[in-house]
């Protein structure tokens, strides 16, 4: 892993202003994907931090946090769990709505998808009010799941997301 992943990170993103709405900066990582090198930094970065706390479940939130999840859990040897945007899962789940930076939004997940007592860490691309991922914590809960662990790679720090997720402390590879 590279000594300073954030600055790395930080190198990696683009921000692209009035996307998707007027006075949102919205950020790009794209770039950071397309780098192996980058990627792969990301995902040993995410996945070392866990490796000690015997996870069974990897949770990514669409879309972008799938990317970030899936490699996570096989680095972890956890399989991995989509948190959906409604209407996408096609048997029972559990649902939990929040307020987006942009928007309202209501996520889902297979009522079956962990089993109660499951080691749970969910990873994301981007935290930035923390309702995703207070919606997320929530989809645990009503599984009956822990939450181990959260990580992002970037955290919007002046958006204050992290106080809104009161159950869990935020790990982020970077803090912009
Ligand atoms: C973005 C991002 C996080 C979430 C963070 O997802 O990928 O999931 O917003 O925002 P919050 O902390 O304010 O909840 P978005 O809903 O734009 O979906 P996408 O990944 O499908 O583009």
């Amino acid at each position: 892993m590279p000594a300073d992943l954030s600055a790395l990170i930080k190198a990696g993103l683009r921000d692209v202003p009035d996307f998707p709405e007027e006075g949102v900066v919205f950020k790009d990582i794209t770039p950071l994907l397309a780098e192996p090198s980058s990627l792969q930094a990301v995902v040993e970065g995410i996945a070392a931090r866990y490796e000690q706390a015997e996870v069974d479940a990897v949770l990514g939130l669409e879309a972008r946090g799938f990317i970030l999840a899936a490699p996570v859990a096989l680095a972890l040897g956890a399989g991995f769990v989509p948190v959906r945007k409604a209407g996408k899962l096609p048997r029972e789940t559990y649902r939990a709505s929040y307020d987006l930076e942009y928007g309202s939004e209501t996520v889902e997940m297979h009522a079956d998808a962990l089993s109660p007592g499951s080691r749970v860490v969910i990873v994301d691309d981007v935290l930035a009010t923390g309702g995703t991922g207070r919606a997320a914590v929530e989809l645990v809960d009503k599984a009956g799941g822990t939450v181990v662990g959260f990580s992002v790679l970037v955290e919007l720090g002046f958006l204050q997301g992290r106080r809104r997720l009161t159950d869990v402390e935020p790990h982020a590879l970077a803090v912009v």
